[in-house]
C-alpha cells in the first residue's frame, strides 16, 4: 500500500497515519515528525526549519524534498508506505512522482480527510505530543492514561510551538492557499478518495480501512 493522507492541519492525519500502519505492516512517513526531530536535534536542517514551523509557515521545498528522497529510499523494503503531511504542494507532488515513477512504485491512492474549522481548531487547541516517542493525545478526546505524562513511555507532554492561536491561524491559512491545490492536482489523476474525518477516531478508522481496503 502506497498512500498519502491529505489534508488540513488538525484532521487526524498522524492519529490514523499510526494506526493503519500498526495493523498493516506500512511505514508512516511524516514530514512534521522528521522536521520536529532535526529541530530537537539542532542540527543544520533543524535551525532552518525551525524559524517556519514555530510561526506555521510551510519549511521551503528545498529542505522538505531533500529530507525525504533520502527516507523513500529506504523504503524499499517496507511493505509499502502512509505519507503524513508530504506533500503539502504541486512542487512537492511533483518531486514525490519523479522519485516514486523512478522506482517503478507509483502511488495507490491518496487519502482527503475533511472535518470543519471549527472542530479543528478544537483537535489542535488540545493536542499534547509526547517529545520522545511522538504519541499524540488529546485532553479531551484522546487523553493520556497517566494524565500529563505519555503512557507509552512515561515522558512529560508538551504542547506543540505551532498549536498557540496565532500559528494555528497561520496553518489554516497556508494550508489553504498552498496545499489545497493538491485536491484537484489529485482528483485530475485519479487518485483521490474523500473521507469524512469528523467522527470518532475509531469511526474514522473504520471508513478509512474500507478506502485502503483494495491495497493491502
Ligand atoms: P505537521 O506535523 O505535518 O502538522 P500538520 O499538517 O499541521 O498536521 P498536524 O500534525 O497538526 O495534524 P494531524 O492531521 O496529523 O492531526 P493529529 O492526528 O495530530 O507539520 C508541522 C509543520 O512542519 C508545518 O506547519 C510546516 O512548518 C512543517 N512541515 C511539515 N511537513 C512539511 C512539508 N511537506 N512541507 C513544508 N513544511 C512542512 O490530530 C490532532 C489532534 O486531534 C490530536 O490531539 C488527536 O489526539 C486529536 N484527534 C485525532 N483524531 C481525532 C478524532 N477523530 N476525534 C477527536 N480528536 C481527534
Ligand atoms: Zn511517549
Amino acid at each position: 500500500m502506497r498512500v498519502v493522507f491529505l489534508g488540513a492541519p488538525g484532521v487526524g492525519k498522524g492519529t490514523q497515519a499510526d494506526r493503519v500502519a500498526a495493523a498493516s505492516k506500512s511505514v508512516k512517513l511524516s514530514t512534521g515528525d522528521l522536521l520536529r526531530e532535526a529541530v530537537r536535534n539542532q542540527t543544520t536542517l533543524g535551525r532552518e526549519a525551525k524559524g517556519y514551523m514555530d510561526q506555521g509557515k510551510l519549511v521551503p521545498d528545498s529542505v522538505v524534498i531533500g529530507l525525504v528522497r533520502e527516507k523513500l529510499a529506504d523504503l524499499s523494503g517496507a511493505n509499502g508506505f502512509i505519507l503524513d503531511g508530504f506533500p503539502r504542494t504541486v512542487v512537492q507532488a511533483e518531486e514525490l512522482n519523479r522519485v516514486l515513477a523512478s522506482a517503478n512504485t507509483p502511488l495507490d491512492r491518496v487519502v482527503n480527510f475533511q472535518v470543519s474549522r471549527e472542530d479543528v481548531v478544537r483537535r489542535l487547541s488540545g493536542r499534547r505530543s509526547c517529545p520522545k516517542c511522538q504519541a499524540t493525545f488529546h485532553v479531551d478526546f484522546a487523553p493520556s492514561k497517566k494524565g500529563n505524562v505519555c503512557d507509552r513511555c512515561g515522558e512529560p507532554l508538551v504542547q506543540r510551538s505551532d498549536d498557540r492561536p496565532e500559528a494555528i491561524e497561520t496553518r489554516l491559512k497556508v494550508y489553504e492557499e498552498q496545499t489545497a491545490p493538491l485536491i484537484r492536482y489529485y482528483r485530475e489523476r485519479q487518485l483521490l478518495s474523500e473521507l469524512d474525518g469528523s467522527g470518532s477516531v475509531d469511526a474514522v478508522f473504520e471508513g478509512l480501512s474500507r478506502v485502503l481496503a483494495p491495497y493491502r
